[in-house]
């Protein structure tokens, strides 16, 4: 059991965060989820290029992210003997007396991470999930993957109480991803999901997504779509790190006097495209 804390394994028990580290009093830090399968980082240099720009955009200085979120996330998968799991890797702005603006300039990041073991779904992969619509609650800069996550987490709990496995986020009618997952449709044969501006997470599994749907031939297209679009489209699923790629089997929505209403995507069983590219996924993991 052990944690990483600034590029260094320590025993978990002794990994401690400060009171007025940035991270824990504003949520002001990023992090990454990467997944491990048979004991290898998957797409761990897209992972750590990504957390490169998130920091980028929130100013923290963090020399040589690549090379160090590289390095720790191996450690730890090392140190843990993880299979197929996951690892967590954040790095706050650091430890400064409490002002919003930002600190002195000699303030150290605080770089911390843990690894654990994560069986794959398969479960929900092969027979598909119930998710909830939602208004999307959360800021304007969902492509920075930043620690402020209330709006994923009160989304989340929200679908976990109406039995959803995810919850999927509108804004002004347009669908833009889930609380932890990027969301595509199938709509007359076609891939579309949402374009990769400051409303969503550009996530590592989406972009990968457009890799094998290129190799298989599958028309994709970054293109807003409307909920009314979800609810005609043949197709749904869901994509990420944890999630890989599971078919939406039904959404429900709740009106104003908190009653549901259920809507079946296509036949109610994972469609031809997304197998597909579940198989394609499948193949790059083993
Ligand atoms: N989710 N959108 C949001 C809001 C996310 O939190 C995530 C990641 C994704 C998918 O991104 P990626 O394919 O890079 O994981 C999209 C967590 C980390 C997860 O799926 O485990």
């Amino acid at each position: 059991n052990w944690a990483l804390y600034q590029d260094t394994l320590i025993p978990r028990q002794d990994a401690k965060i400060d009171i007025e580290d940035r991270g824990y009093q504003f949520g002001d830090g990023v992090y990454e989820v990467i997944r491990v399968y048979n004991g290898k980082l998957f797409l761990a240099e897209a992972h750590a290029k990504r957390m490169e720009r998130s920091l980028k955009e929130l100013r923290i200085p963090f020399p040589d992210c690549t090379k160090r979120v590289l390095k720790g996330a191996q450690m730890l998968v090392e140190a843990e003997g993880i299979v197929d799991g996951i690892v967590y890797l954040q790095i706050s702005r650091g430890i400064a007396p409490r002002v919003h603006q930002f600190p002195s300039s000699a303030t150290i990041p605080i770089f911390t991470g843990s690894a654990s073991s994560l069986p794959r779904p398969f479960s929900y992969m092969d027979q598909g999930i119930e998710v909830l619509l939602l208004p999307d609650i959360r800021w304007l800069r969902n492509d920075i993957k930043s620690l402020n996550l209330l709006g994923a987490v009160l989304s989340k709990q929200q679908a976990k109480e109406r039995g959803c496995y995810e919850a999927i986020l509108e804004r002004a009618g347009i669908l833009t991803e889930g609380s932890s997952s990027n969301l595509f449709i199938v709509s007359r044969g076609e891939l579309l999901t949402h374009p990769a501006n400051n409303l969503i997470l550009n996530g590592i599994t989406r972009l990968e997504i457009f890799r094998l749907a290129a190799e298989a031939k599958l028309a994709c297209k970054e293109v807003t779509y409307t909920v009314d679009e979800l609810f005609a489209a043949d197709e749904a699923f869901i994509c990420g790190t944890t999630t890989e790629i599971m078919p939406i089997r039904t959404v429900t929505t709740i009106d104003a006097e908190n009653r549901a209403y259920h809507y079946t995507i296509g036949t109610g069983a994972p469609g031809p495209l997304t197998k597909t590219l579940q198989k394609a996924f499948d193949r790059l993991v083993k």
